[in-house]
Order: C-alpha cells, then structure tokens, then sequence
C-alpha cells in the first residue's frame, strides 16, 4: 500500500478565512470541524491548517509568540483536539504549518534574547554589531528594506529575513534545534499527521554572515543573489534530523516550502525517502496558461527529484494567488478552471487545493484602505498585496457569503452570489461538481493516483496530452488550452471516456478525437 500522503489530496486551509463560528469576523476551528462534512465529501485526505498559534498575527500566524497553543482568535486546544478526532473519524489528515526560520519578538525567546547581551538566550537569535553607522551587512528582508533592525537597548542588530517583527533563529545554535524538535514531538504527540514547512531553505545562514553579490533584477530583493542564507547544506542537515524523528512515529509527513522558484528545491528530498517527503514546486505560479509551458514545468520536476521522491503539485496558494485569476481573466474563466482542475488532479503527483479554487474563487481587488499584508503595505500598488488571495471562504448566497455573521476581516471576494457551495452543489455543471467528479475518479482509478506520466508530445501545441500507466492499467488524458477546437490523433487503440468537461461518461473512441475548446478529456484504454 502506498502511504496516504502519495495516494492522498491535501487541501489547505487558511484558517482566518475559512468559517467563523463566533461572529467575530474571523475564522476558526470549530468553524473548520462544523464543516468537515463538506471535505469529507469534496473527496479530500488531508488538511494543511495555515499557522493557529498564538500570533502577534503582524504577518496572520507566520509570527509565532507560543509554539505550543492555539491562539484565542482560533479557538482552544479541546477545540484543535475535537477538529482532529472528527477529522480523523472521517478519513481526514491533519498537517500543520511549521514556521522555524523566525519567531514573533513577541515570543519569550526573543524577548529574553534582546533583554541583554549575555542573557543565556542572547545567541538563540542572530545579534551584531553595526558596520560603518550601518547595519551588519547588506541582506534585505523579502518583505522590504534591510534585513537588520537595530534594538536600541543594546545598540546590536538582529535579523530578520522577513516583516521586523519575525526575527530569525540561530540555527546553527544546538539548543534552538533541541527546543524545535521538543515542539515537533509535542504536536506529533497529539495525533498530528504532518508538517508544512515554512521558508525550508531558509534556516542555516551563512556562519560569516557576508554580504550578498549582486546580480541583475528589476526591484532591489532580486539585484542581490542570496546565496548566504538559502539552500546551505547545514539546513539539509537540520531536516535529515527531523526526518529521523518523524519517523518514529507511523505514518507521518512533512512538505517543504523551499525555494520559490525552485532552484535547488529537489535538495529537500535528500536522496529520495531521507530528508523530506515532498516540496512544493512553484513552477506552475509564474507559467503563462499555454501547454508547452506546463509541460516543460511537469516534466522537467519529474526528472529533477530522485527516483525514490514524489512530486506534488498546487496551482494556487495564500501567497501567490488563485490561479483563475492568473490564467483566465476573462470570457473563459470558468472553463479555464475546469481545464486547470483536471490537470492539477490527474498529474503525477499529489495534488495540493486552495480552499474555494474548488469552487472557481477569483482573486479580489483590495482597496488601498483596507489592506493589512506587510508586503501589501509597504509595495502598494506595485505589489497589491495578499488580502485578495484570503478572502472569505463562499458557502452560500449573501452579504457575507455564510462565512461570518459578523464582519469579515478581509471583504468577500467577487462573484460570490453564484460562486458558492450551496448553489454549485446544485448545479452538476458547475465548477464544483466537475472537481467532486475529478476527485472521486482519481481515488477510483490507480493508474491516476500511482501511474507513471508520459507526454504525448515533445512540444505540445495547444493539447497537452499524457499516458499515467499503472500495473496494466492505462489512461489517457487530454487538455485543450485553446478556446479553439482542436483535433488529436488517439494513440494505442479504443478508449472508454471517463470523465470530460464537454461529453458524458461511457462511450467508446478511436482514432481522431476532435476536443472542443477548452475540453479536458479522462480516457482509460480498453484491454
Ligand atoms: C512563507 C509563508 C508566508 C509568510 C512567510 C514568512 O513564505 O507562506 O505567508 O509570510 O513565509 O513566514
């Protein structure tokens, strides 16, 4: 039996946004158990939580004061033990985001690291004195400006690779590596199935703390190359450790966020089953919507990762966008999304879902006065900002769209009157149905889960179509990117249609197949 994180879909959640059980604005945890039901019949086997702990919330959760409870916003920890029982009662994982690179300066750590230069948790976090009036060296934070912050009291910097209120760890410090791993049994004690890992690439910096060469860029971050704090070997060490650990206990995963354009991601699946079990690759984020492009992504991860690795695929996340909006602004949204999701689940790999892609949800434009991102804040308008991508969960018609009885933190997002669970669960042509059938045809069928991937085409022009074969088991399936039909030549005799946007299920077909605009075909070959 393959473990459920290769056979499984894993579905992210981003807390905030999710359902509000209390009317406060804000999503929780009894929100997420009182729909488990909907995931449950979504078809989904895991659930990534975005950060719950107590937070600061300077950058919503990925500012972490207390590494071991839930922050009020989100309810308790009997409201976190219930959501995972009743998940764990339907078949539903649950992952959690780790965020170890940096913590909130509101944690205890930090607030005794900065009371003293020779308080015992001075060198839990990165201190230095300036240079030159200046700070230490010339790194910048992602999230703008330099990377160092000067504490006036003691006159030293501290870093801080994102927002200044997240100061990073010391991880070449053996004590900071201890406390994370004391963490990790903590949750994996109370029945956590895995980790989404924050920032993987990030932890081990560069002992001499040099700066950073510069290199061509069109805005500041990218005019440096950042090579002193990503991807060092010493990090890799750190995950080989934890790795050892998760595997005392059955079952478990973890997935790494690494490197954002994937430059040397496939390090974090070490030799293929000693390091990390899966990394994201966000190469599908910044293609263009054209066959040729998705394919040169898709097939090249498959030959980056070791043979024993297993890739895993996402479209959208809280960081980078709903990819409807991405790929499909305009006349052919919906259709588009349909095209995307049959991608994304019939792929080699596992598939991650951003909650409401499932429903087709469109980014939303966010008013200066009403965003509250850091990066949003601070680029605005050349970077919108990530409210847009976190807006209200749509489960149903109204002002609020059923998330909230009260007033949502970020505003809903557009379309929502149509764009719904209620009135997509309705309609067997929605975009919702159409993922239900995806689902269920994926855990149905083993070629689709487990099946090797071979494209059909070196250079695909608009139909990107692909074989996934597994233990005799053989399907075919066929995207048409364009909105023009499209003819395609049915290789290796009669097929059964299994599932297509713009045909029913069951007939027979040979020869040359003629795919509407914006078709996706599922095909399994008759034996
Ligand atoms: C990751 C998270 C992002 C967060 C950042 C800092 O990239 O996905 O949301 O702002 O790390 O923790």
């Amino acid at each position: 039996m393959a473990p459920w994180w290769k056979e499984g879909i894993i579905y992210q959640i981003y807390p905030r946004s999710f359902a509000d059980s209390n009317g406060d604005g804000v999503g929780d945890l009894p929100g997420i158990t009182a729909h488990l039901d909907y995931l449950q019949e979504l078809g989904v086997d895991g659930l990534w939580l975005s950060p719950i702990y107590p937070s600061p919330m300077k950058d919503f959760g990925y500012d972490i004061s207390d590494y071991r409870s839930i922050d009020p916003v989100f309810g308790t920890m009997a409201d976190f033990e219930e959501l995972v029982r009743e998940a764990h009662a339907r078949g539903i994982r649950v992952i959690l985001d780790m965020v170890m690179n940096h913590t909130s300066d509101q944690h205890p750590w930090f607030e005794a690291s900065r009371s003293s230069k020779d308080n015992p948790r001075r060198d839990w976090y990165l201190w230095r004195p300036g240079k030159d009036g200046g700070p230490p060296n010339n790194w910048l934070s992602v999230f703008g400006g330099s990377a160092w912050e000067k504490d006036e009291r003691t006159g030293e910097y501290y870093l801080h690779l994102f927002h200044t209120s997240q100061p990073d760890l010391n991880w070449r410090n053996p004590e900071v590596t201890a406390a994370m791993m004391d963490i990790w049994r903590f949750w994996l004690d109370k029945g956590v199935d895995g980790f989404r890992l924050d920032v993987a690439h990030f932890l081990v910096k560069d002992a001499g703390l040099p700066d950073n060469p510069s290199k061509f860029g069109l805005t500041p971050y990218t005019r440096q190359r950042h090579e002193h704090h990503i991807n060092l070997a010493e990090t890799h060490a750190v995950w080989k450790e934890f790795r050892k650990l998760l595997d005392t206990y059955p079952d478990r995963m973890a997935v790494a966020e690494a490197d954002l354009d994937a430059v040397g991601a496939e390090g974090y699946y070490g030799s293929g089953d000693d390091e990390l079990h899966l990394t994201f690759n966000f190469g599908l984020f910044w293609r263009r919507w054209r066959a040729s492009e998705v394919q040169r992504v898709v097939v090249d991860w498959n030959q980056r990762i070791p043979s024993a690795g297993w890739p895993c695929w996402v479209l959208s996340n809280h960081d980078f966008g709903r990819h409807v909006s991405r790929w499909a602004a305009g006349t052919h949204t919906d259709a588009r999304a349909r095209v995307a999701a049959a991608l994304l689940l019939t792929l080699r790999g596992t598939p991650f879902l951003y909650y409401g892609e499932e429903l087709a949800m469109r980014r939303a434009y966010i008013p200066r006065a009403e965003i509250v991102d850091p990066p949003g804040l601070r680029y605005w308008p050349l970077y919108l900002g990530r409210d847009g991508l976190r807006t209200p969960m749509q489960w149903t018609p109204g002002p609020t769209a059923g998330f909230s009885t009260g007033k949502p933190w970020v505003r809903v997002g557009p379309e929502a009157e149509r764009l719904n669970v209620e009135v997509e669960s309705k309609d067997p042509d929605s975009v919702l149905s159409w993922y239900r059938t995806l689902i269920r045809l994926r855990r149905e069928t083993p070629a689709l889960k487990l099946g090797s991937f071979e494209p059909w085409f070196e250079k695909p022009r608009s139909v990107m179509a692909y074989t996934r074969e597994h233990e005799g088991q053989s399907v075919a399936v066929a995207l048409n990117f364009s909105r023009f039909s499209s003819g395609l030549n049915l290789r290796g005799g009669t097929y059964t249609v299994l599932a297509s946007t713009h045909r029913e299920a069951g007939p027979e077909l040979s020869g040359k197949l003629t795919l509407a605009g914006n078709e996706a075909v599922v095909l399994l070959l008759k034996r």
